[in-house]
């Protein structure tokens, strides 16, 4: 079953201008995929469409499963995340810890629940041993 589900997208930012133009795939779950364009395609644009932070202006966008609408946009989010190119709008914490609790804290996380949470995340990811060090 495909996890992202992407069907004839459309997207403008001004009128009569599209950018992303009947854009239809589907990435299938556990796999990677890697969207390829020049600068200015509109990868960004549908990184942003995907997360609800634009609003589509036509097509359909499923996140395992679940359309993506106004009612869903909350567990759609749940479910999906984006990292920025600029790791300027990335970093948010002064440690990496700090970083990985904004994420948590956002979902509403409780404080107790979520130091054993952010070990689990960071040795997924092998970096245990980085918890205190600054983001850079
Ligand atoms: N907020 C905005 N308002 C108006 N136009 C925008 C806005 N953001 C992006 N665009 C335009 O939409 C088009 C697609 O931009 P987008 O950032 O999605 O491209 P990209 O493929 O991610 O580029 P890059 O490779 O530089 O990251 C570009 O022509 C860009 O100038
Ligand atoms: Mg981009």
């Amino acid at each position: 079953m495909s996890v992202i589900h992407v069907k004839d997208l459309n997207y403008s930012y001004e009128k009569g201008k599209p950018v992303v133009r009947n854009v239809s795939f589907d990435i299938e779950e556990g796999s990677y995929t890697t969207v390829i364009g020049h600068n200015g395609s509109g990868k960004s644009t549908i990184a942003k469409l995907l997360l609800g932070l634009l609003e589509k202006e036509s097509g359909t966008i499923e996140i395992g499963g679940l359309p993506l609408t106004v009612e869903n946009l909350g567990e759609i989010r749940n479910r999906i995340g984006i990292v920025f190119q600029n790791p300027d709008n990335q970093f948010i914490g002064s440690t990496v810890r700090d970083d990985i609790a904004f994420g948590l804290e956002n979902h509403c996380v409780d404080r107790e629940k979520m130091d054993p949470l952010i070990e689990e995340f960071a040795e997924k990811v092998s970096m245990p041993e980085f918890l205190n060090s600054e983001p850079g």
